[in-house]
């Protein structure tokens, strides 16, 4: 990667009447940054920012969020011409690369990832070692972290050509982790890839075909489902890709890392909200009993928060969140689903919030979690899936950001400081004196 920070500005800081000079950088778009790396040789001093909310981790090209405006791009594009215009794979190749794809590329890319869509046949093996009960995400977090274990030929993160191999496999073989995952969990046999299928076609069948007949991949649900992949696929530095950049930068494996960033994921306040919001949907039940968990949500000794709701970075609508519920009225029509309830109580719950000060004024706003959890429900997915779909699409972000890491040559071991307020130095003390 090539480092385009320039210094447009400096800022000066006082302490104990000593003014200390920070270079101010600039990026293309978005807020300008305080570099305070020298700070603590120059003057001693830590900053102090828990839960990152004014740092930032790295410099990138991949991702731009403008909470504000409710803007997401990838690699410039906005999210809502490549979820319109776009497909899951070539919007991989443009995350990866940083460029749409030639005709060419595309096919080639394409070929690449089909051809890497089976898992090695002794991985059977090890799902079979999982409880039959085991949540879907338990299994997928254990089965990309023992990745390494039948795929370490090509382990050398130094190496480009290594570094790809291992980007493709995570990409091409995580539907059919997922799907395994899935059919072990409901007790269906294994489903193999098709590779005359597309990416979100294959993962549909080796999801829901079963041996015994027949399965047509309905090419709207497969649509929707690309579309999703695409919505979920990087989100600049949220938490599971910055545990993703914090393992790589320690020189961790490509596998060992995205395991790390899928066992983040499954945190309720960050990739868990999907299942956790349709599961608070279904607790609401009916209409007239939203008030009643509004009122919990403003409630600050209640720790219920609305699930889907809010966001580190949008003080605006989620972008994702209006193609998710566009997306949505699209598939139940197309199921010829006339009735959601759970839909009924989304709209109203957020009619509701909207217009609510409580709301307006800390600038919560439905994100991407918010109707996800509806679409994929009507999909035919149990809620203890819809983190592992999440999961799916984030990889390519992650493996996109791992790889852009490594190609950055002004990165270090991540290694954060703290304020210590323990106790101080104190000598031992026999049991016997205690
Ligand atoms: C994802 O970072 C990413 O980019 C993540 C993600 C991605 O693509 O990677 O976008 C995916 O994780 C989306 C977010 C999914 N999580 C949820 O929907 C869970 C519910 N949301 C909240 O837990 C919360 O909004 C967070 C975790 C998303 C954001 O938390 P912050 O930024 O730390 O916000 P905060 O807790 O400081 O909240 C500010 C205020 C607080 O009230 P006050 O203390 O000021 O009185 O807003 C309140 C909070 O109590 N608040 C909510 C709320 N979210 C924030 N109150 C009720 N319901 C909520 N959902």
């Amino acid at each position: 990667m090539e480092n385009k920070i320039k210094q447009t500005n400096t800022a000066q800081l006082i302490i104990d009447g000593k003014t200390y000079e920070l270079p101010i950088y600039s990026g293309s778009i978005g807020p300008s940054a305080i570099d305070v790396r020298a700070l603590h040789k120059h003057t001693g001093h830590f900053t102090f920012d828990i839960g990152y909310t004014s740092t930032c981790s790295t410099e990138s090209q991949i991702t731009f969020i403008d909470g504000d405006k409710g803007q997401l791009l990838y690699r410039g594009y906005p999210i809502e011409q490549l979820a319109e215009h776009s497909t899951f794979l070539e919007t991989s190749y443009l995350l990866i690369h940083g460029e749409l794809p030639t005709k060419a590329q595309s096919e080639k890319f394409t070929k690449t990832i089909t051809n890497h869509t089976m898992l090695h046949e002794q991985i059977e093996t090890f799902f079979n070692g999982f409880r039959r009960d085991a949540h879907p995400m338990a299994m997928v977090c254990g089965t990309i972290g023992a990745l390494s274990a039948f795929y370490h030929d090509n382990l050398d993160i130094e190496d480009n050509a290594q570094r790809d191999i291992s980007m493709h496999r995570l990409i091409a073989k995580m539907p059919t982790i997922a799907a395994r995952a899935y059919k072990y969990s409901i007790g269906q046999p294994t489903i193999y890839p098709d590779n005359s299928l597309s990416y979100s076609e294959n993962f549909l069948k080796m999801c829901f075909a079963v041996p015994a007949e027949d399965y047509v991949v309905n090419p709207i649900i497969a649509d929707a489902m690309d579309k999703i992949f695409i919505l979920h696929a990087d989100h600049e530095q949220n938490a599971s890709t910055s545990t993703v950049r914090l393992a790589g930068s320690s020189g961790a494996n490509p596998f060992a890392c995205i395991a790390a960033g899928v066992a983040c994921l499954w945190g309720p306040s960050h990739g868990g909200a999907n299942e956790a919001c349709l599961n608070m949907l279904k607790e609401i039940g009916t209409v007239d009993r939203i008030p009643e968990f509004v009122a919990r949500a403003k409630d600050s000794n209640d720790p219920f928060r609305l699930m889907g709701f809010g966001h580190r970075v949008y003080k605006n609508y989620d972008p994702r969140a209006k193609v998710m519920q566009k997306t949505t009225h699209a598939v139940l029509k197309e199921l010829g689903i006339k009735d959601s309830p759970v839909l009924d109580i989304a709209m109203e719950l957020e009619k509701i919030a909207l217009n609510d000060p409580y709301f307006v004024e800390r600038k919560l706003y439905p994100n991407v979690d918010f109707y996800s959890g509806i679409v994929l429900s009507a999909l035919g997915f149990p809620t203890s899936m819809f983190t592992v779909l999440f999961a799916l699409a984030r990889t390519v972000g992650w493996v996109s950001q791992w790889n852009e890491m490594l190609e950055d040559n002004t990165q270090r071991i991540g290694r954060p400081r703290q304020l210590y307020t323990g106790a101080t130095e104190r000598n031992y003390i026999s049991i016997n004196k205690r």
